[in-house]
């Protein structure tokens, strides 16, 4: 069996720099027609000199795949209307990080009161460029997304034409925010739909499987599996492939960040397959996000067949997500 995707998009990456760049990117423009590629690296993407700079190491990395690399910048509270109009024929979002909260957000936000986020956030919506969050507070680490849902319910009416992507939803708070709301949207990640946080620390502890956010309840699991299998409009696939070299996971401050974009795909077949709804995988890997992004990507089919994929127990330095296990999909 065979099923073709056009142009599968991953709207969430971090292909990171120098030696993991060229180690993790072949592997997401292998089997995808573009992602949207995160700034977080050191130092952040705030400047259309690192954008573009950034941009061509990206393109180096991968080759001759036809990849698109759709690149954001590290929101900065303070930039023009004329910034933003420049910056928006480079890029395809802005992302807030909440400062300290994840990998490279030391420079992230720290005070969410709508006055301080105006000047951005008032051009970006009259530029029509979205805003992608992470959406954590600092508190108890299994009630910070829920707890954000005040901030993201705060810039989303304050902003009411601004299009907000609450990236990697992992509660089920965040899914009734998401159905409320008009200018909420969401991205999924392929974690989300197969954990929860018995996985992760309810036995051994499992590095590889650690990530921000955390994956929560068998309920949060759930929420996100009813959006993802049926393809729910306001949804699109974001793997939050995160890679971080073995020692810096197996280790005794393990950082956050799960790698998958070498089995995504695989995986995904696997799992809609599994729950009879491989019609939809189509909607959720691509139109989905072509709608809500409003673009077409490049054209591209991705051919996933049937058969056995021993996944690798390392790639270099870098572990993926079910290394060493089988799965039932390989993308060719
Ligand atoms: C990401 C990373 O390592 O850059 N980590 C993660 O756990 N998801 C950052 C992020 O998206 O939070
Ligand atoms: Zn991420």
């Amino acid at each position: 069996m065979k099923i073709t995707l056009n142009s599968p998009l991953d709207m969430h990456v971090h292909l990171r720099d120098g030696e993991m760049l060229n180690n993790v990117a072949p592997y997401s423009s292998k089997c995808f027609a573009g992602a949207i590629v995160m700034p977080n690296i050191l130092p952040p993407v705030t400047t259309l000199e690192e954008l573009k700079a950034y941009k061509n190491r990206i393109l180096k990395a991968i080759g001759e795949d036809k990849f698109e690399p759709y690149m954001t910048l590290f929101f900065k509270n303070n930039w023009t209307y004329e910034f933003l109009k420049e910056a928006k024929h480079f890029i395809k979002a802005v992302k807030l990080y909440p400062s300290g909260i994840t990998t490279n957000s030391e420079n992230g936000v720290s005070d969410f009161k709508i006055e301080n986020l105006k000047p951005t956030l008032e051009a970006m919506s009259d530029l029509n460029i979205p805003l992608l969050v992470h959406g954590e507070t600092n508190g108890f680490v299994m009630d910070r997304e829920k707890e954000f849902g005040v901030f993201y319910k705060k810039i989303a009416l304050a902003f009411p034409k601004l299009k907000i992507i609450m990236e990697h939803i992992t509660d089920r708070n965040s899914v009734k925010l998401l159905k409320e709301i008009d200018n909420l949207y969401a991205t999924i990640t392929l974690h989300h739909l197969l954990l929860t946080f018995d996985d992760v620390a309810g036995g051994k502890l499992k590095p590889h499987l650690f990530c921000k956010p955390i994956a929560k309840r068998y309920e949060d699991k759930e929420a996100l599996l009813e959006l993802a299998l049926n393809a729910y409009p306001k949804i699109m696939f974001g793997s939050d492939s995160a890679p971080h070299p073995q020692n810096k996971k197996e280790s005794n401050e393990c950082a956050a960040g799960i790698w998958t974009a070498p089995i995504a795909l695989p995986a995904l077949c696997e799992l809609f397959e599994k729950y009879n709804k491989l019609d939809n995988l189509q909607k959720f890997v691509s139109d989905n996000a072509q709608n809500i992004y409003n673009f077409k990507p490049i054209e591209k089919k991705v051919v996933l067949e049937k058969g056995e994929f021993l996944v690798p127990e390392k790639y270099n330095n870098v572990v993926p997500m079910f290394a060493g296990k089988k799965l039932s999909w390989k993308c060719n």
